[in-house]
């Protein structure tokens, strides 16, 4: 057996390098127009960061795994061809700043239309909309000129996570593969689900109509960003009452109804998928008529983007209301912790927030590059966009990166927690402290410090939906 994934980035890369290191009897080939992008997959530093990563690739490359730039000639001897592409949110046009823009899923299946000469079968690994199955369908069958060839389409979303993608990949919750109920359908499922089962316990796959199947990935991100909105609003309400909203999080999460998981606050979800993907289901659900429904879900993201705001007007008030000119270190850019991804990262709407009222910034992350990072705060927003701190003009000269934290935090008035790594726990906090300009404050957006022992050491602290630092609480009656 021969697959071919098109698309080597967050999603194919990993998911692909797991079937080939765990499936030697068949041939796994990866393919991209980004010819930098599969260089950097046939060497040792790959594109994307992701522990344990390099040991799965290196076990596989070159013995059944391989990267190419020949998509015709890999979709063309393909037996399963996995779409892996990148979907995101459309900024022109009809449906833009909500919908999904499946021009390159569209473009994939024309090559695959066009360079096939035998039959295969088509994964849907990208998140797409509800019925996309249906449309690439007709794309395939109206442009393959070879009227033997049949495509059988599957969805089979991927739920792995950045940062813990190796993990997710090995012992997934489950596979999810939906197919038609025909006998080619039926087969195609089966076909699919050997590859996993190499793997995977049987009863961890699960099988489903199309529709569900596309419509479960849509739903899952949005549930999962739901909690997060939800925890998000409750922090603020705990900063009002003088409640602790890890607390709340640990009280509400040991009902075994509601589960522990995911009921961290925080400044705010980013990453490349939750709001691209709630945007989706919005606009799906305008389509279809259903505008209770679309708003039910938009407020989701709204909440998001309100905590990012709340955390920027809390900085510079706490700061007794001006940070202009003022140095704050920013320790973390990434979405999220063991990725270099920035992807909707609320570090972007929060540096840019800061920036607007005059802050100088010095960013330090250990995953992100430089590069990227003056990208992401130099470039406008789309004007589709509700207004938000993204929007403010971006003095580029009041950006600094740093390769060390205790650099970042010199002659610094705050430093601002935006991302959990964990090595921001270790610090020497008293170190970082005798350097900067007092009162030095810290704003901890992750909740990952010992705010007793700051506190101790003279930080005035600010921690999310936890009771107000003493000093700010005297501030404030
Ligand atoms: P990505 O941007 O990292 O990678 C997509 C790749 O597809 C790019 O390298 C691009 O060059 C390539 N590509 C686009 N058109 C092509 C074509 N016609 N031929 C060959 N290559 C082409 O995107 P990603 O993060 O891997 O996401 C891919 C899909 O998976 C998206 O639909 C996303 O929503 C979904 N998804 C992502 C995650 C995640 O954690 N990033 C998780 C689950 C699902
Ligand atoms: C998400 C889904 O979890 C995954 O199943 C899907 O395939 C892709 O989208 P990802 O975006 O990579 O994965 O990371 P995730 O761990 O879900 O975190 C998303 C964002 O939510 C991050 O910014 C994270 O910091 C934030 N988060 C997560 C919280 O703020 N609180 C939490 O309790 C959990």
């Amino acid at each position: 057996m021969k697959i071919c994934c098109i698309g080597a980035g967050y999603v194919g890369g990993p998911t692909m390098a797991m079937i080939g290191f765990k499936c030697p009897d068949i041939e796994v080939v990866v393919v991209d127009i980004n010819e930098a992008r599969i260089a950097a997959w046939n060497s040792d530093k790959l594109p994307i960061y992701e522990p344990g990563l390099l040991e799965v690739v290196l076990a596989a490359r070159g013995r059944n795994l391989f990267f190419s730039t020949d998509v015709n000639k890999h979709v063309g001897e393909a037996d399963i061809v996995f779409v892996s592409v990148n979907t995101p949110t459309k900024t022109r046009g009809v449906g833009a700043g909500k919908a999904a823009d499946l021009t390159y899923w569209e473009g994939a299946a024309r090559v695959i239309a066009s360079v096939s000469t035998s039959s295969k079968i088509i994964v849907e690994k990208s998140t797409v909309p509800v019925k996309t199955a249906d449309a690439i369908e007709k794309v395939l069958r109206r442009n393959c000129s070879d009227p033997s060839v049949q495509f059988e389409i599957l969805s089979n979303p991927e739920f792995l996570a950045e940062g813990t993608a190796i993990e997710d990949l090995t012992n997934p919750d489950r596979i999810l593969i939906g197919g038609k109920d025909t006998e080619a359908g039926r087969a195609a499922i089966a076909t699919l689900a050997s590859v996993y089962e190499h793997w995977i316990a049987k009863d961890r796959i699960l099988c489903t109509n199309l529709w569900s199947a596309e419509l479960s990935k849509l739903t899952a991100n949005a549930m999962l960003a739901q909690r997060i909105s939800s925890m998000n609003s409750i922090s603020a309400l705990c900063e009002a009452t003088g409640a602790d909203v890890q607390q709340v999080s640990r009280a509400i999460g040991t009902d075994s109804r509601i589960g522990p998981k995911f009921l961290n606050a925080s400044v705010g979800f980013g990453g490349s998928c939750f709001q691209k993907d709630i945007l989706n289901l919005v606009y799906i659900c305008e389509t279809v008529g259903l505008q209770s429904v679309a708003e039910y879900w938009h407020q989701v993201i709204l909440m998001n983007d309100f905590q990012k705001q709340r955390f920027v007007e809390r900085v510079i008030s706490a700061m007794f209301n001006t940070i202009s000119k003022k140095k704050i270190a920013v320790f973390g850019f990434a979405f999220k912790k063991d990725t270099g991804d920035t992807r909707e990262t609320p570090a972007i709407d929060v540096c840019r927030g800061l920036m607007a009222d005059g802050a100088n910034l010095c960013v330090y992350d250990p995953e992100v590059e430089d590069k990227q990072i003056y990208q992401d705060l130099g470039t406008e927003k789309f004007e589709w966009d509700h207004p938000s701190p993204r929007s403010a003009p971006i003095p580029k000269t009041a950006i600094a990166i740093s390769h060390d934290a205790m650099e970042a935090a010199r002659d610094a008035h705050a430093i601002c927690v935006l991302t959990e790594w964990d090595r921001f726990k270790n610090y020497d906090y008293q170190a970082i402290y005798d350097n900067m300009v007092k009162p030095a404050f810290i704003f901890d957006g992750r909740n990952i410090l010992d705010h007793a022992k700051l506190r101790e050491i003279g930080f005035i602290v600010y921690a999310l939906g936890k009771p107000l630092d003493p000093f700010l609480q005297k501030h404030y009656d």
